[in-house]
């Protein structure tokens, strides 16, 4: 199983709705796929039509009480093959009550054996944050996927990024790989991204999805009626990036 994080701290810039419309590209392709919603906004949630506050238990429990059963937390998506933990206000929290815990950088990671070969792929949205939750997150995965738009002070977060996947790697001894940067919110007739798009290809190379994710209204109106593209306009451009973007993390080494 690959487990994928969707990371960057900055906010804005198409996690969610990655998060969101990668998993639901990759069921469609006959993966069996987790989404989890790391993120106190719940927006993956939301999303996906699913209330967080009518939810027992969300991802907050599973951090918080290492007894709790995945079962309850877990629940099924209008997707066949899509199944989500779904995320919750509480997770804003997290940071200050998990400060005393033992182990609470490994909280979701032991989480996630109780469902060891029942997914083919896990994809976690992250909060806009380097804190706990972010932590549980890079420890859970075996890959990143950072989106940013195409303008230049996008990049900037990078560094920061870089040096905690560093550090947990020679302080934790977990590698993570840097599967793909991914360009979001392009808009092909500003010159500045084009501009910004052959720069970060120069310098990032191959790290570079070749699949574009365009500035794409219907992207923004599936949001809002709770669907992922491919349910909401399946023909849109939205959802042709989308299921370009699912295909290369599947032929992806
Ligand atoms: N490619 C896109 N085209 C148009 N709107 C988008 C696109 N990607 C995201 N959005 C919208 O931009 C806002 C922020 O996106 P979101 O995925 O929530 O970012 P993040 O999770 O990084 O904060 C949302 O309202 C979303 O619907
Ligand atoms: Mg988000």
């Amino acid at each position: 199983m690959k487990v994928i994080s969707i990371i960057n701290q900055k906010g804005g810039i198409g996690k969610t709705t990655t998060a969101i419309n990668l998993s639901a590209c990759l069921a469609e392709l006959e993966q069996r796929v987790l989404l989890i919603d790391m993120d106190s906004q719940a927006n993956a949630t939301i999303g996906l039509d699913i209330d967080p506050t009518r939810r027992k238990k969300t991802v907050y429990d599973l951090l918080i009480n290492e007894e709790t059963a995945f079962d309850d937390v877990r629940c099924k998506t209008i997707l066949d093959r899509l199944d989500i933990l779904p995320g919750h206000m509480n997770l804003a929290g997290c940071d200050v009550q998990l400060s005393q815990s033992a182990n609470r950088p490994y909280r979701l990671g032991n989480a996630l054996r109780q469902v060891n070969g029942e997914y083919d792929y896990t994809i976690i949205d992250c909060p806009p944050s380097l804190g706990v939750l972010s932590l549980n997150a890079l420890l859970a995965s075996s890959d990143i996927i950072i989106p940013t738009e195409a303008k230049y002070y996008a990049t900037k977060g990078f560094d920061m990024l870089n040096n905690m996947i560093t550090t947990i790697f020679q302080q934790l001894g977990h590698r993570i790989n840097l599967m793909g940067i991914l360009i979001t919110l392009f808009d092909k007739r500003t010159t500045l991204n084009r501009i910004f798009y052959d720069q970060i290809r120069e310098y990032f190379g191959d790290k570079v999805f070749r699949t574009l994710i365009p500035r794409n209204i219907s992207l923004s109106e599936a949001e809002l009626y709770r669907k992922p593209i491919i349910k909401y306009a399946a023909n849109s451009t939205g959802a042709k990036h989308y299921r370009h973007l699912a295909i290369e993390v599947l032929f992806h080494e």
